[in-house]
């Protein structure tokens, strides 16, 4: 029998990850086109701009200039002891319009020498092919993921980019919370509700066609890359019964299935039995053609990737609400809450870890956790950011008892190890950063990178592989 892990094992991967449209800024540079998250002036959860507005200011279009400061940037996370680190390619910079016969080589070029610079800093890049990423010329041409097309230009950029950093990159995920697709499909999949739709049945035909060009995605993969691993990235915060009331009980375990439900696709290779009664409800009839169900029972991944930030409680007939932290009803009396009101629950991830293996037995990588908070700077421009430090210890302590469980964690990557602008409001005062950087939430600033005390505490933690806690 094998045995569980007391500790970290040897070679558990820690670091940290960003996604390329909130950190890298230059929406433009070097040929790349206009990508979804550059028409939120206030992040996904907020409206979306189908034309961009010469008076407004959209915070992604410069962010924290990740492109041309990515060397200084990364030797930070290398003096934090990284041997991970998570970004995207961002889709529109290697195919600008997402159409194009041909891929643009500068985009290439730049991810080329981010991977390099990885490598020789002794960081495995682990990399999302679609982080809220879709080239806009595909929503407007095409409808986005309502048209199978974008089947084709998705497995079509996949392969291009798993052909070009094949020696470069080992650890790849597929979409970025794919089911997100369920609570923000503007952001997930570029799926703006049209007059006359039905939200659900765009939401679940549209999601299929995702799932169809995953699996596509995964057989390329494992043909491209063999010596790789490729995994499914769902977001994953918890919601508990806000009560022991059977009700209560029992929609939760529904609402709940409506997030698993593309973990089981993914993982699984099918549709589990609970999705057509979820389909005939919401009144969607997803239409499957000939060979797709085929597809996705022969090419699953190879390992489950996830966000974890909070736990949420539903109440018996509450209507299902999400955004970029997770499900969300009633406030839980028990956890302490954020200025954003994501509520703390370290127990929570190791409950969710042992959730999730024991339905999937495939390893779990926590891929996104982390504390968005009001950073003050004191008279000396120090962040005192204990509150931080709190959050890391708590959340890092629930993985290790979860490594005692049995569970098998392949590493964690902390949300945001340098401040980014938010996905879901697209504020810089919501900051998760060891690392500070000289901008506010109207772009105003010199960029400037400084320390936060978590900073030395993250390096040490990784130092000790996690087990000085
Ligand atoms: C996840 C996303 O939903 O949560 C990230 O994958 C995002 O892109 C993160 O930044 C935290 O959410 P927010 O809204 O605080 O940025």
């Amino acid at each position: 029998m094998r045995q569980n892990h007391h500790e970290f094992p040897e070679g558990f991967l820690w670091g940290g990850a960003i996604a390329a449209n909130q950190a890298e800024g230059a929406y433009l540079a070097d040929g790349k086109g206009l990508d979804i998250s550059n028409g939120f002036p206030h992040g996904i959860k907020h409206d979306y701009d189908r034309e961009l507005s010469p008076e407004k200011f959209y915070p992604t279009h410069e962010a924290i200039d990740f492109y041309h400061r990515y060397k200084e940037d990364l030797a930070m996370m290398a003096e934090m002891n990284f041997n991970v680190f998570r970004t995207s390619i961002n889709w529109s910079r290697i195919f600008p319009n997402g159409d194009d016969a041909e891929p643009n080589e500068a985009g290439l070029r730049y991810y080329d020498d981010l991977f390099d610079e990885m490598l020789k800093l002794g960081m495995q890049p682990l990399v999302t092919l679609s982080h809220y990423e879709t080239p806009v010329h595909l929503v407007k041409e095409y409808g986005s993921w309502r048209n199978r097309k974008l089947i084709d230009f998705f497995v079509n950029y996949a392969i291009t980019v798993f052909e070009r950093y094949k020696n470069k990159v080992k650890y790849w995920l597929t979409f970025n919370e794919i089911n997100n697709m369920r609570r923000m499909p503007g952001g997930a999949g570029g799926i703006f509700i049209e007059e006359g739709e039905d939200l659900q049945q765009l939401i679940y035909q549209t999601s299929h066609h995702m799932f169809v060009a995953n699996a596509l995605t995964v057989k390329a993969f494992h043909e491209i890359i063999p010596d790789g691993q490729i995994g499914a990235m769902l977001s994953l915060s918890n919601v508990y019964p806000h009560t022991c009331r059977p009700e209560d009980v029992f929609e939760t375990m529904e609402l709940r299935r409506r997030s698993l439900m593309f973990g089981d696709v993914m993982i699984r290779g099918a549709y589990p039995s609970y999705a057509n009664r979820i389909w005939e409800e919401e009144g969607a009839a997803v239409i499957f053609e000939e060979g797709d169900e085929a597809l996705i029972a022969a090419h699953t991944v190879d390992f489950l990737a996830f966000s974890y930030y909070r736990t949420s409680t539903h109440e018996y007939g509450q209507p299902f609400y999400g955004d970029t932290g997770g499900d969300q009803g009633t406030p839980n009396p028990y956890l302490e809450t954020t200025p954003w009101g994501w509520q703390i629950d370290p127990i929570g991830l190791r409950y969710t870890l042992n959730e999730l293996y024991d339905r999937y037995q495939i390893p779990l990588f926590v891929v996104e956790n982390g504390l968005g908070q009001i950073d003050e700077l004191d008279e000396n421009g120090f962040i005192n950011d204990t509150y931080r430090i709190d959050y890391v210890r708590e959340h890092v302590k629930s993985i290790k008892e979860a490594l005692r469980d049995g569970v098998e964690v392949m590493g964690y990557t902390y949300w945001g190890p340098i401040d980014i602008i938010s996905a879901g409001t697209g504020e810089m005062k919501k900051r998760y950063g060891f690392i500070y950087v000289d901008r506010d939430n109207d772009g105003n600033g010199t960029m400037e990178r400084r320390k936060k005390a978590s900073f030395d505490w993250y390096a040490n933690l990784i130092k000790h592989n996690g087990n000085n806690i």
